[in-house]
């Protein structure tokens, strides 16, 4: 297990968030809440209240053991997804990444499938937060229950500039919300990507690639004969050309991202998605995604070229982008990062 570098530093108030007891698992797991004198409750009234011990208190216990400090924030990301009926388990953690912990959970029926992946992200405290401001410009602030801030909000902004803890969860919901957003519109779309099934303040419930005991590799850990190589590059440009044409860019494209299961391919991580036509950076940002992807698929023996097919597509899409300028931008900035 490896963890973020400032993991340890963070540890003990990590602890004592989500555990100030500092009990053992058994025991959290077993502890009642405080029992209060209150009035006597209606019919009506206890039967909510026994409803509401459902879930988490009343056994939402998961085949997978998390670790102590992973406890907490895992299991109260979740919950919302086993109280709607979405999952009942957890079953294997399949990646820790730099921003998110992704767990193959097996599906309530409800959802037409078995196994489906959540993605949970790491508590603000525990992300590597990546240069983010790059892809931020241009982007509104969109919150779990729809809808963004509106600029008018001066509360709400003057939290967001002043980076107060509101404003840094703001941030953060708003993060996890583009990418549920961009996987809405693109799987709508009928691009190759996970379907969204739900989002909660810090996860995403989505389909997931690969079977009970394994997840699909990414593309860049698969090494891929010259025929399949170039069927595959086929639909990662198809792809390219339903998010263009939906004004999206990826933003973190690469053979990283891009799972590789039954011969098709899922593309995934939208967190940073840009939109084309309001982030000056566009034009470098889609150069870098497609470079990258041409990269591979020319070790695989495609014949591709990044800088021919990004004059394709940026020649094909500026138009829907209100800054045409951005396609002289100097590629300097984003090529130092
Ligand atoms: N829908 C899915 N089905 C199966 N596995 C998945 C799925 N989504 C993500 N994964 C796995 O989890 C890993 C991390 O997911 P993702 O790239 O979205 O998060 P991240 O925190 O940005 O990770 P990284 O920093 O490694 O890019 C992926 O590389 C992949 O192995
Ligand atoms: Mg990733």
């Amino acid at each position: 297990m490896s963890f973020d570098s400032g993991y340890d530093d963070h540890y003990e108030a990590y602890e004592s968030y989500f555990d100030p007891m500092k009990t053992d698992r058994q025991a959290r797991r077993k502890r009642k809440p405080k029992v209060k004198h209150q009035p006597k409750k209606s019919h009506e009234q206890i039967v909510e209240a026994i409803a509401d011990t459902q879930g988490l208190e009343g056994g939402f216990e998961t085949t997978y053991v998390p670790g102590l400090f992973e406890e907490g924030w895992l299991l109260s990301a979740l919950r919302s997804f086993y109280d709607q009926a979405l999952i009942t388990d957890v079953l294997a953690r399949v990646r820790g990444g730099k921003e998110a912990n992704v767990y193959r959970c097996a599906a309530h029926p409800t959802t037409g499938v078995t196994l489906v992946a959540a993605k949970v992200y790491r508590p603000r405290m525990f992300r590597n937060l990546r240069n983010d401001k790059l892809y931020r410009e241009g982007r509104q602030i969109l919150r779990v229950e729809g809808g963004a801030v509106k600029e008018n909000d001066r509360r709400t902004m003057r939290a967001l500039d002043q980076g107060s803890a509101y404003g840094s969860e703001l941030a953060h919901t708003s993060w996890l919300m583009h990418e549920y957003r961009a996987l809405e519109t693109l799987y709508m779309a009928g691009a190759a990507v996970p379907r969204p099934i739900a989002v909660s303040e810090n996860a995403i419930l989505m389909g997931y690639a690969g079977d009970g005991s394994l997840a699909a590799p990414a593309l860049s850990d698969v090494a891929l004969d010259v025929d399949e190589a170039r069927s595959l590059y086929d639909e990662v440009v198809r792809n390219l050309h339903i998010m263009l044409r939906h004004r999206i860019i990826h933003g973190d494209l690469s053979a990283y991202n891009i799972l590789y299961w039954d011969d098709r391919v899922t593309i995934i991580d939208f967190p940073q998605v840009v939109d084309i036509g309001s982030n000056r950076q566009a034009a470098n940002i889609l150069h870098r995604d497609v470079v990258r992807v041409c990269e591979y698929f020319s070790e695989q023996g495609v014949d591709c070229d990044g800088d021919v097919l990004f004059e394709r597509l940026w020649r094909r899409y500026k138009a829907t982008s209100s800054r045409e300028d951005a396609a002289d931008a100097s590629r300097a900035e984003i090529d130092e990062e």
